[in-house]
Formats: C-alpha cells, structure tokens, sequence
C-alpha cells in the first residue's frame, strides 16, 4: 500500500471529528488489514508519521487488538485457552502447536502459512478441547491429529 493512499486515508477519517487520534489509527489500520491482509513495518511507519505518533505506539494497538495483523500469512489457527478447554486438553494442544511450528502465540511461522493466537472461550465448551482454524472450530481436536491438520493446510 502507497503512501499516496495512505495520505488519502488518513484525510478522509481526519473528516471525521468525532474520531479520537486512536480511533483514526485503530480505524486507519483497520481499513489497510481489510484492504491487504497486514499491516506491514512500513505503513505502521507512515500511519505513524501521518498521525503524530511514534511507531511503537501503532505496533503496540496491533498487538493488542486481535484483528490486525503485522505479518502476512495464510492460516490462522486459534486454541481455546479457558478453563473447561484446558481441562480436557486445550494446553498440551497449544504447546504441541508451538513446538510443531516453532512460534509462540501471536506470532507467524518463517514460512508465512501460520499465525497461532490463543482464545478466551469459543462458546463450544462441552465439546472441547476447541481449535478454530480460519474462524472455523474445530472441536474435541486431539495432538495426535496435529501433524495431519497441519499438512493438509500448508498445500
Ligand atoms: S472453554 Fe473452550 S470453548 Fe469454552
């Protein structure tokens, strides 16, 4: 994304004045997300400059906010990390997941295919432990079944 669009964005939520300079960020990121996928260093960079922050600060509502992403990937792959789903597995799953592709929650692998996020319940209790790949949920996942999920994903 160029940052002759990036200026065109930030003049048209600047229109708004009911939008706190957060808001403008959260609502400028949200749109670059939805438009290419993440948001990259560079254009956390430029909204940075565009609207009188430092970088850190746009890196910092990125992390926080589950939506927006600062690395491109392929396939996101959330485990359900409350107490019912820990109780039936959900915590050996994630540590399977981290050690199958190398990343820690929040991150994406070295190849661009996985970003892995933890969640606080997915509303699927009773059939835990709960994965969602992609926003879909896939339940009672074992580790074994791991390895194979994960194959089929990457091709
Ligand atoms: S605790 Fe995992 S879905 Fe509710």
């Amino acid at each position: 994304m160029d940052n002759a669009i990036l200026q065109e964005l930030y003049d048209y939520y600047k229109e708004d004045h009911s939008l706190s300079q957060s808001e403008l960020i959260i609502a400028m990121l949200t749109r670059i997300q939805e438009t290419v996928g993440y948001v990259s260093k560079d254009v956390q960079e430029e909204v940075a400059r565009l609207t009188g922050v430092n970088r850190g600060y746009v890196a910092a509502i990125i992390k926080n906010l589950p939506h927006l992403h600062a690395q491109a990937f392929r396939h996101e792959i959330r485990v359900c990390i409350s107490d019912r789903c820990k109780a039936r597995g959900g915590s050996d799953l994630l540590k399977k997941l981290q050690k199958l592709l190398k990343i820690k929650p929040g991150q994406v692998t070295k190849d661009g295919v996985f970003l892995l996020n933890t969640e606080y319940c997915m509303h699927n209790c009773m059939h835990g432990p709960n994965i969602k790949i992609d926003g879909r949920i896939y339940e009672n996942v074992q580790i074994s079944q791991l390895p194979q999920l994960l194959e089929k994903l990457r091709h």
